[in-house]
């Protein structure tokens, strides 16, 4: 049956679509592999020429995401609790959240969160991790917020994914794969790995 990974936090520029598009590119190579763009804007459904050898759809283009034909679905989400969430949570298998290492992120991350717990009450078999991104180096800043992440019980990814100017240039290398900063691919595939594992266990 298809998995749907869905990357989603309420705030913008926290890394949801640069994620979403590199965790799809990067699973592609072993899977058949559909990105749906739940964002009205659209921003990776209006760059889908860009990756033309991914199959990227908009939302209106699908009713029911598990009828898709693929081994893995990848959501993209708006920046903002939209009301379709919920139905979205409901049938995925791994709910990403990114989120960046501030305290106005942090509190943002909350609201998402309980969104997610809402739907895994219902649906226990929804997994879900918060993978810090833009990670600067050598902050205490970003020390801090994880340990009050861990006190608020929220599943942290032990993937880290740094500010790197490669995952930024994600559009115009075609990929995080494509490019040549191995420590980049590295975490990229790490938290594909992190995903993978935390799907298959029960
Ligand atoms: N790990 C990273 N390192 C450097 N830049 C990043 C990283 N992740 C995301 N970005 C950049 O941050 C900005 C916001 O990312 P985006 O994926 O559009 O966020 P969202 O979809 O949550 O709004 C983009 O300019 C993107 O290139
Ligand atoms: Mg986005």
């Amino acid at each position: 049956m298809v998995k749907i990974i869905t990357v989603a936090h309420q705030k913008g520029g926290v890394g949801k679509s640069t994620l979403a598009i590199n965790l799809a590119l990067c699973f592609k190579e072993q899977l058949s592999v559909i990105l749906v763009d739940t964002d009205l804007q659209g921003s990776l459904y209006h760059s889908r020429e860009d990756f033309a050898d991914l199959t990227i759809i908009g939302t209106d283009q699908v009713d029911d995401l598990t009828a898709l034909s693929c081994d893995l679905i990848v959501v993209d989400t708006p920046p903002y609790l939209s009301s379709r969430l919920p139905d979205i949570f409901r049938v995925s298998d791994f709910v990403l959240v990114p989120t960046k290492a501030g305290f106005f992120d942090l509190m943002a991350v909350r609201g998402t969160l309980a969104l997610i717990s809402d739907a895994q009450q219902k649906f226990p078999q929804i997994k879900a991790g918060i993978v810090r991104n833009m990670v600067k180096p050598r902050s205490g800043l970003t020390r801090d917020i994880s340990d009050i992440l861990t006190e608020l019980g929220a599943p942290l990814l032990n993937t880290l994914i740094h500010d790197r100017v490669s995952i930024a240039r994600t559009s115009i290398t075609k990929g995080i794969l494509s490019s040549s900063d191995e420590k980049a691919k590295q975490e990229i595939m790490s938290l594909a790995e992190e995903i993978v594992q935390m799907i298959i266990s029960d």
